[in-house]
């Protein structure tokens, strides 16, 4: 697989690079800066060598199926016009927006970029096929440009035509089609997770988050890659049910009982489960916090997060690993009393004061890590949620990125 600095004699060639600006926004504006910066390092040396910088991304979702006012709605909450700024400011150079996809203007905009100039086209599910992966649009895409860098790795897990049509059209015609510095960074992360070495060992996994039928093929994998998994989280009820405990009015998938069932089986001592838990008489409106003395949830209480006796075993286990590969929150850690698990978790990553190699998959996980200011202390912090538990199930394999080799 090419990278980036391999390529060579860019001045004037116009390059398009697919970028995860896919950046959480509250009442217009961004929350979170994160992927702008980290697509930075690509940006910048490709127009320092003098290319024309075509950016390309998806905003949000947009339902083509939907009726035409909702779509257009739709487009409205997720107009990559308002990345702009943000990444003018970043960059430091000014960025020209690209209200078309296709037809005559789009490629006005993209042949009188200046040399070392920037574009950044408009949010690329606008256009119908783009989630197809339709033929027409990616060949419109592919003949506007010479070069494709491919440094959305948020956006790797999928089949589209900005991030697998138009790299397998100019693959075929002989053109150069390469990796960014972050997709580049994320998969040597992702890889040390996938093939372990044994001086990785013990390998710990921590899960959350809410539903096990998410996670199904992630715990799979992980059970044949790692010698211990802690579950915490809303998904860690399910288990607990499927063990014969009481877990009052926690989330629960019932369907998934015999799968945590086998897992436990097949886990053989290996899937650590919480040993307490802090429960609410309610989700939102609760009156009543109490700490549980077991794995058991009194009636009318529900599993908020992780408790004192779990969070104790859950360093332990951290503190002894060598790599760690975290994805998904151990409570709701989005209202304050219930962060203490999420928190804790960091924490004992921090104590491992970088002896150990530690990876937070994406995310709510990732979201969180950074609220609490613990960013730092991580080896790598993935920029993509379910590209990074895909490229754990799927041993390494991501569709953006095999297209590329
Ligand atoms: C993400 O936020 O996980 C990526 O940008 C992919 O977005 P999607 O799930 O809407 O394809």
């Amino acid at each position: 697989m090419l990278t980036v600095d391999q390529l060579k004699d860019l001045k004037g060639k116009r390059v398009l690079v697919r970028v995860d600006f896919n950046v959480p926004l509250k009442d217009g504006t961004i929350r979170d800066d994160n992927r702008i910066v980290a697509a930075l390092p690509t940006i910048k040396k490709l127009t320092s060598m003098g290319a024309k910088v075509v950016l390309m991304s998806h905003l949000g979702k947009i339902k083509h199926k939907e009726a035409p006012e909702v779509v257009e709605q739709q487009k409205k909450k997720n107009d990559m016009k308002v990345v702009v700024a943000r990444l003018s400011e970043l960059l430091g150079q000014p960025v020209t927006f690209c209200p078309d996809l296709t037809g005559k203007d789009f490629h006005y905009f993209v042949d009188t970029l200046e040399n070392g100039g920037v574009l950044l086209c408009q949010n690329t599910r606008y256009e119908k096929g783009e989630e197809k992966n339709d033929p027409l649009l990616a060949k419109e895409w592919a003949s506007a440009v010479d070069v494709f860098v491919m440094d959305a790795f948020g956006s790797a897990h999928r089949a589209h035509a900005s991030t697998y049509g138009v790299p397998e059209l100019l693959k075929a015609e002989g053109k150069p089609v390469a990796c960014g510095y972050l997709v580049e960074k994320e998969i040597a992360s992702l890889m040390r997770c996938v093939d372990v070495h044994p001086e990785d060992r013990p390998y710990v996994a921590i899960l959350g988050g809410f539903k096990v039928s998410d996670k199904i093929k992630v715990i799979d994998s992980l059970l044949r890659k790692c010698d211990k998994i802690l579950i915490g989280g809303a998904m860690a009820y399910t288990f607990a049910k499927a063990q014969g405990k009481n877990i009052g009015t926690s989330p629960v998938e019932n369907d998934q009982l015999d799968y945590a069932r086998k897992c436990l089986e097949e886990a053989n001592g290996r899937i650590i489960l919480p040993l307490d838990s802090v429960a609410t008489n309610g989700f939102e409106n609760w009156t009543e916090k109490i700490v549980t003395t077991d794995q058991n949830i009194p009636e009318g209480f529900e599993g908020m997060d992780i408790g004192p006796k779990t969070i104790e075993l859950f360093k332990k286990e951290i503190g002894s690993a060598k790599m760690i590969f975290w994805n998904g929150p151990m409570g709701v850690f989005e209202q304050k009393d219930f962060q203490a698990g999420t928190i804790a978790i960091c924490e004992a990553i921090r104590a491992l004061h970088g002896k150990a190699f530690s990876v937070c998959g994406g995310g709510d996980s990732a979201a969180a890590v950074k609220e609490f200011g613990y960013k730092d202390d991580f080896s790598h912090v993935s920029t993509g949620g379910g590209a990074s538990l895909e490229m754990i199930e799927n041993d390494g394999h991501l569709p953006g990125v095999d297209i590329l080799k």
